[in-house]
């Protein structure tokens, strides 16, 4: 399959950054798609978003070791590299970076970006280095392709928070964009987690949207949120998750907020059922 992608794969930042270079050159606009691979249609959708930025679309494929904690298995995420560079040929991706663990973090590196704002609570609660790892990455990675935009999916929306922030924060000279999250007819968020469900998990999951949205209409209508949210609490319970978070935070900062009074509002979701640990969000209507 190789041989016929128009996509080009590099391994360096210095082959990354001679090919961005090139295109500048000739005036082209570059949009960065950051992945860890195990690329599924969410991820696609973000290619397509990306090629209606900028006329060539650089995707990064790298599992990024200092996101995972000691107890969550790096070595068990999914690498499928050969079907990823397919599937981002096929989206129209003109580059992969694929980086190895010595390219991005050489020996004696150490240095990583400390968060605050809208990393505070909700998965750093649960994951309290995450997005210390998630950070450092990519603003390595903005730095190294220096894009004009860089998309990420809503679906990890406190990612997407975090890293609009931290360009905002370091004055890199990149938009960030949040794509919509893709669903299944029935609501359930893609996920490269799904394929974990078993088929009863898979039939309950998708109670996890359903209690979002309800709250969310209920939100927008009452405009008090601590009702809506017990409401939504007690149904993701009873659907069979295990909850590790559902709350309502302001939309951009994601501070704790009691009523739309405070401005706009999302819905943020964690829970377990089964193995697998889901995550999503919505936004409240104005
Ligand atoms: O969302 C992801 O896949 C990762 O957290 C990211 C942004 C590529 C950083 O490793």
């Amino acid at each position: 399959m190789t041989e016929t992608r128009a996509l080009r794969s590099v391994h360096t930042v210095a082959a990354l950054r001679d090919q961005i270079r090139h295109w500048r050159a000739h005036g082209e606009r570059i949009a960065l798609v950051p992945t860890m691979g195990a690329l599924h249609s969410g991820h696609v959708a973000l290619m397509q978003a990306a090629r209606e930025k900028a006329d060539r679309v650089v995707v990064t494929i790298f599992v990024n070791p200092t996101q995972f904690a000691p107890t969550e298995d790096l070595s068990r995420y999914p690498r499928t590299l050969e079907a990823d560079l397919d599937k981002a040929d096929a989206a129209g991706v003109a580059l992969a970076f694929v980086p190895d663990v010595a390219a991005m973090y050489p020996a004696g590196f150490c240095t990583t970006i400390s968060l605050t704002g809208p990393a505070l609570g909700l998965e750093t609660d649960f994951r309290p280095t995450h997005f210390a790892g998630v950070a450092t990455v990519v603003a390595k990675l903005l730095i190294q392709a220096l894009p004009d935009v860089a998309l990420f999916g809503e679906k990890d929306y406190q990612q997407l928070q975090v890293i609009s922030r931290l360009a905002r924060d370091l004055d890199l000279p990149v938009d960030i964009v949040g794509v919509p999250t893709l669903r299944e007819p029935d609501g359930l968020a893609l996920s490269s987690r799904n394929i974990y469900l078993s088929p009863a998990d898979r039939a309950a999951a998708p109670a996890l949207h359903q209690a979002l949205s309800r709250a969310a209409q209920r939100i927008s209508r009452e405009t008090v949120i601590a009702p809506a949210i017990d409401e939504a609490r007690a149904a993701v319970t009873t659907a069979g998750f295990a909850l590790d978070y559902l709350e309502a935070r302001h939309a951009e900062t994601l501070a704790p907020i009691a009523s739309t009074a405070e401005g706009p509002v999302r819905l943020l979701v964690a829970a377990r059922i089964g193995t697998t640990r889901l995550i999503d969000n919505v936004a409240v209507p104005a």
